[in-house]
Formats: C-alpha cells, structure tokens, sequence
C-alpha cells in the first residue's frame, strides 16, 4: 500500500499546491510511483502548474457517480513517467470521505499520493491515515499564518499520521525588519520542528502555468525541496 501525504494549511495561499506539486516531482523523478490527488475541486491549481489544464476532463466524482472507469480519471503527465494527476471534482467541493474507497484502491497501485486539500479543510478521512502517512501543514511565518496553522494542528491531533509544519514564502526582508518569525521560532511556537524554510523564491511556477510546457523545477529549487522531501520520508 502507498503511503498518504495531505498538504492542508489553515490560510490561503501559503503555497500547498505549489509545495505538492514540487514534492510530487521530487519523487516521481526518484522513480516512486506518484499520483499528485487535487482535492481542491473548483479551487483547484496543480493542473495549472503542471500545464494540463486542458488534458483533464474526467475526475473521480465521475468515477464514483457514473462509474467510468478509474483509469481514465487517472492522466500521467507528458515526459514524466513515475508521475500521475487526478483531482476529486472539477466543479465542486466533495466530502473526502466519499472518496475513501477510491482513496484505499489507488493506494493500492502507487507508492506515494500526495494529496493537496482546501484551505483550512477538516480533516481527511482519519480511517485512511496509518503512521508512516504525513499530514503537511504548510504556514507562513508570520501571526497572520500561525494562528490558522495551530488551529489546524490542534483539529489534527487525534489522526496517527505525523504532522509536519512546512514553513513557506520566508522573505529576508520581512524577518529583518521581525515581521517575520525565523525557523527556530516557528518551531518553539508550533512545539514541533518545522521544515523548510521554503523562500520566496521569484517566478515559482507562475511563470510556466501556460498550458503548454509542463513545470519543471530549477536546481535551486530541486535542492529546497528534495530536503523537504528528505525530512518527510
Ligand atoms: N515559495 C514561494 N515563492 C514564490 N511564490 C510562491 C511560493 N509558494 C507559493 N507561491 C505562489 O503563491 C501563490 C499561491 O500558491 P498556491 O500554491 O496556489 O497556494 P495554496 O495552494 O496554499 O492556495 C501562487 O501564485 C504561487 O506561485
Ligand atoms: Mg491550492
């Protein structure tokens, strides 16, 4: 069975799809079979960063609910091998627990889903969640961030997954004027190491959600991530 790592955050747009997506091409590009779960329904973004917004027509709703087959709800990405997509509904926000069934059989055919869910979702069906599984609550590293991410680890507590703060968008500038806490105080605020810190890093992604070219990461960012990965693992 494939292990399970939910990206929630208790904010908008700390980063969870971009972080899931460059998790996600960190361990397809380590051969592990990856498929990148895009919970978010109409909010979703992955497709965008991957650029395969107009290859996905068919979701797991429409598995569950006109039982079209499996595989075609499932697309594998141009030139990456190791590495699929499927999101949960094109159009709305479905209870993950409806999906727990498709959930436990497509764990069944990859070794890792990575699993990119709403802002400030409740949690994942806990009946799904084993002790190797991760729960990523990615925050920035400002009050504003930290007060949704505590709340939310709070929410999670009683799941067996590991719960691992992320900390995204570090911006020097920002910390050396103290509007921004550093990794060490994240830490001690959250009473739990946390990863990263992923910088603000200029372009990330935005620049390639163009439906043409799939996005690749730089080897900048291949090192911020696969230490990420590393810690996760
Ligand atoms: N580390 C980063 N550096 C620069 N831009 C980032 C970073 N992380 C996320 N972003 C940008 O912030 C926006 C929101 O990110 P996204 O991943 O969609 O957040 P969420 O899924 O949490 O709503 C996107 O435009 C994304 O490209
Ligand atoms: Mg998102």
């Amino acid at each position: 069975m494939g292990k399970i790592w939910t990206i929630a955050s208790g904010s908008g747009g700390t980063g969870k799809s971009s972080i899931a997506v460059a998790l996600a091409q960190i361990a397809a590009g380590d051969r592990k079979k990856t498929l990148l779960l895009d919970a978010a329904g109409p909010f979703r973004t992955c497709d965008l960063f991957l650029g395969i917004q107009s290859l996905v027509t068919v979701d797991l709703t429409d598995v569950l609910v006109d039982h079209v087959k499996m595989d075609s709800a499932i697309y594998s990405l141009p030139g990456s091998p190791f590495l699929s997509y499927a999101c949960t509904s094109l159009v709305t926000c479905l209870p993950l627990d409806e999906l727990s069934e498709l959930i436990l059989a497509l764990q069944g055919k990859f070794d890792l889903i990575i699993l990119d869910l709403p802002t400030g979702s409740d949690p994942f069906s806990a009946s799904l969640m084993k002790g190797e599984d991760r729960i990523l609550l990615v925050t920035r590293p400002d009050p504003f961030s930290l007060r949704p991410c505590e709340a939310l680890m709070q929410n999670y507590r009683s799941m067996p997954a590991q719960i691992v703060p992320v900390v995204n968008l570090e911006d020097r500038a920002l910390l050396r004027r103290k509007m921004q806490y550093d990794s060490d105080t994240m830490s001690l605020l959250l009473d739990s190491r946390v990863l990263g810190p992923v910088p603000r890093i200029p372009d990330f992604f935005t620049l390639k959600a163009n439906g043409e070219e799939a996005a690749s990461l730089s080897w900048k960012e291949q090192r911020i991530f696969r230490r990420i990965y590393e810690g996760l693992a």
